[in-house]
C-alpha cells in the first residue's frame, strides 16, 4: 500500500509518550518527518533517535509561549517547512468536581490543555498557511458527553472541540484543515497513573473495558490510525470534525 503521509513535516506536542508516541511512530512509518515536542525532552530525543534521521526531539512546554515558538522555529530550521501541527500534549488532573478544584489546578489544566493550542497556532499559523496545512487536536469524548469528577479537564476538552470548529472556519479560506480526535479510554501512562489513583485500581481497569461498547480499553494504535487518516489527503474534504475514536463508549443505554 502507498504511504499516507509522504514527505510531510509534522510537529506533534506531547509526542514522547502514550498516544503522542504512537502517533509519531505512525507518522514516520507513513513517510513523514516528525518533530517530537515534549516537556520530557530526553524521552523525545530518545524516540527521535529510534525513528532516525527524519525525526527530531525537542524539549517544549506547551504552556509557555517562548518554548512553543522555539519548537516551531527548530522544526522549520531542521526540515525547511511545516505541514501539520498535532496538539496532543495534555494532563488529566485534577480528578475533582469544580468547587474542590484549586485555582492553581484550574489554571494549570487550561494552560496545558487549551492554551497550548493557542501558542502553537500563533507561532505555526503562517507556516501552515503557506502550504495549506493541517491542525489536529487530541480532544476527548468527555468534552462531548461529560465525565464525573473531572470538571476542569472536561471544560478544557470541550473548549478544544469548540476551538476546532472555530479554527476550521477561520482558516478554511487559507486551505488549512482543523480536526480533532475524541478518544474515550486509551491505555497509556496517563491512564495507568489515573487507575492507580482510584480507590480500587483493578475494578477501575474492568470499568475501563466496560465503558467501551466494543468491550475493551484499546492501546494507542487505534488513535494513531485515525490521526494518520485525518492528516492525510484521504481526509482532504474533512474539516471542523471531532471524530470519536471511542469504541462506541458514548452510545446510549446498554447493559
Ligand atoms: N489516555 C486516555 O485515556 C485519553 C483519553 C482521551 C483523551 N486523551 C488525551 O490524549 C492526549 C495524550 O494523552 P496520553 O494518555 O497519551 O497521556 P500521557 O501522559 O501518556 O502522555 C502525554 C505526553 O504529553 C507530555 N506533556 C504533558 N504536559 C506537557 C506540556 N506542558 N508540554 C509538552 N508536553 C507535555 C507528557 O510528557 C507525555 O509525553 C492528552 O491530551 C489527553 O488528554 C487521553
Amino acid at each position: 500500500m502507498s504511504l499516507q503521509l509522504p514527505g510531510r513535516i509534522i510537529l506533534i506536542t506531547g509526542g514522547a509518550d502514550g498516544i503522542g508516541r504512537e502517533c509519531a511512530l505512525a507518522y514516520a512509518k507513513e513517510g513523514a518527518s516528525v518533530a517530537i515536542a515534549d516537556v520530557q525532552g530526553a524521552r523525545a530525543v530518545e524516540l527521535a533517535g529510534e525513528i532516525g534521521a527524519n525525526a527530531v526531539g525537542l524539549e517544549c512546554d506547551v504552556s509557555a509561549g517562548p518554548s512553543v515558538e522555539a519548537a516551531v522555529r527548530a522544526t522549520v530550521e531542521r526540515f525547511g517547512r511545516l505541514d501539520a501541527v498535532h496538539n496532543n500534549a495534555g494532563i488529566a488532573t485534577p480528578s475533582k468536581p469544580l468547587h474542590l478544584t484549586t485555582e492553581e489546578e484550574w489554571d494549570r489544566q487550561f494552560a496545558v490543555n487549551l492554551k497550548g493550542v493557542y501558542w502553537t497556532t500563533r507561532y505555526a499559523h503562517s507556516e501552515l498557511a503557506r502550504v495549506r496545512g493541517c491542525i489536529l487536536n487530541t480532544a476527548s469524548m468527555v468534552g462531548l458527553i461529560g465525565q464525573a469528577d473531572h470538571a476542569a479537564y472536561v471544560a478544557g476538552k470541550g473548549g478544544m472541540i469548540a476551538l476546532t470548529k472555530a479554527m476550521a472556519l477561520d482558516y478554511a479560506a487559507e486551505g488549512i484543515r482543523v480536526n480533532a480526535v475524541c478518544p474515550a479510554g486509551v491505555m497509556t501512562p496517563m491512564l495507568e497513573r489515573w487507575c492507580q489513583e482510584q480507590r480500587d485500581p483493578a475494578s477501575t481497569k474492568q470499568y475501563l473495558d466496560e465503558i467501551h461498547a466494543l468491550g475493551y480499553c484499546p492501546q494507542p494504535d487505534v488513535i494513531a490510525d485515525a490521526c494518520v487518516f485525518l492528516l492525510s489527503d484521504r481526509a482532504r474534504f474533512i474539516t471542523g470534525c471531532a471524530l470519536p475514536v471511542s469504541g462506541g463508549a458514548e452510545l446510549g443505554y446498554r447493559r
